[in-house]
């Protein structure tokens, strides 16, 4: 089964979850591939940070343009990073690479650029990537002040896209965030999809560890 997955935010933990998706998945004995199918922000080899945790995450062997089939140098807007490149994000041509990816693997997690509405072009925006991969969609949310209204906005959204929501994490970014589990308990009352878990700030996060924080059994229904 493939997930798309989205978030509350840029920065909200996304890689990090979809990282720790595929050590869950795979230590299920299932083959696993991460795919960032639009990227902003490259390091000095030219390579993304999140293509690269990604890949480690991943047990296939697939080639960078399948797993990451749109990268810019600079950290900006896809639309406009692409713009800049002299570039336009086709839809189609991450499909592909997509399908090639799931004709290898048991499992493939996309993670998508930004939040669930982040433009790809001058007319399609993630959202409408998910609805072409038709894939269930599970949902980060950030925790930090704020992140009820950006989270039941992205599940709004994910609903009105015909999407299912899969499921949705509880990813602690603030540490000393106030009323933590009140904030928790507000989202569970207001998702129908299940809460996959809650991942706690932890100085190094490690994707290993955090796959043993999420239940990936409560995706089960769908797959
Ligand atoms: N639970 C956590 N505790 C501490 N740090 C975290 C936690 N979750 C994520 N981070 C850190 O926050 C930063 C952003 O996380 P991550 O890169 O996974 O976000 P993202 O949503 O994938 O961002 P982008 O939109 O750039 O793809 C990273 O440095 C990551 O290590
Ligand atoms: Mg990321």
């Amino acid at each position: 089964m493939n997930y798309f997955v989205t978030g509350t935010d840029t920065g909200v933990g996304k890689t990090l979850i979809s990282c720790a998706l595929l050590h869950a998945f795979a230590a299920q004995g299932k083959r696993v591939v991460g795919m960032k199918p639009v990227a902003a922000g490259c390091d000095e080899d030219g390579v993304n940070e999140d293509v690269k945790h990604l890949r480690a995450a991943s047990n296939i062997l697939a080639t960078l343009s399948q797993i990451n089939p749109y990268s810019f140098l600079h950290p900006i807007a896809p639309h406009i990073a692409a713009r800049n490149a002299g570039v336009r994000i086709e839809l189609a041509c991450i499909l592909t690479s997509y399908r090639e990816l799931a004709a290898q693997a048991d499992v493939v997690i996309v993670e998508g650029a930004g939040g669930f509405k982040v433009p790809l072009n001058e007319l399609q925006d993630s959202a409408e990537l998910a609805q072409q991969l038709n894939l269930p969609v599970i949902l980060v949310v950030g925790m930090r002040l704020g992140c009820l209204n950006h989270a039941l906005l992205t599940t709004s959204a994910i609903e009105a896209s015909g999407l299912v929501c899969a499921g949705w994490v509880a990813n602690v970014l603030d540490g000393e965030m106030s009323a933590l589990p009140e904030n928790i308990e507000a989202l569970q009352q207001r998702i129908a999809a299940p809460l996959l878990g809650t991942v706690h700030f932890q100085a190094q996060p490690d994707a290993g560890v955090v796959a043993t924080q999420l239940d990936i059994g409560l995706l089960g229904e769908l797959t």
